[in-house]
């Protein structure tokens, strides 16, 4: 009795694998909160930054800006904690910044956020 009732569990188990289709679309706001980061991410984050940015801060792990008032992408996170800066990312930052409005969607921040950890310059002992 108490078998076939562990049988019936790890049928329904298998099931719930074989059919990932079927599962809703991941809630953006989740998806935030607990995300791992992956590759992938750095990867989406730093096209992000290319397309988005580049225009005037320096991206990448070299380089100097192209507006010389932009701060460069690799120090960001030593003057900006990396918890606000995403809130201001969602937010649309417009703080001090003579930048256009950006609209990312949460997941398209902690992308650009794994990005720029990736990417900061190791402090200076
Ligand atoms: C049109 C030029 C331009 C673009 C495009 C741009 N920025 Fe900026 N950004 C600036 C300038 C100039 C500053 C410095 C503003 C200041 O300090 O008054 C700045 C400052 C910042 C700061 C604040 C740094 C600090 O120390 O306070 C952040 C964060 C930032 N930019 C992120 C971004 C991100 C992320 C993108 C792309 C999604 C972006 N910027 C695109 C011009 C730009």
């Amino acid at each position: 009795m108490l078998r076939r009732f562990a049988f019936a569990a790890l049928g329904f188990a298998l099931a719930a694998c074989a059919a990932p289709e079927t599962e809703p679309p991941p809630d953006p706001a989740a998806v935030s909160a607990g995300a791992e980061v992956t590759q992938q991410m750095r990867e989406d984050g730093r096209a992000i930054a290319e397309a988005q940015c580049a225009a005037c801060h320096a991206v990448g792990p070299y380089g100097e800006s192209p507006n010389a008032a932009a701060p460069t992408f690799r120090t960001l996170l030593s003057r900006y904690r990396a918890d606000v800066l995403q809130e201001e990312l969602i937010s649309g930052i417009r703080v001090a910044h003579p930048m256009p409005e950006f609209q990312f969607n949460p997941q398209g921040v902690d992308e650009l956020i794994a990005y720029l950890e990736s990417i900061q310059e190791a402090p200076t002992p």
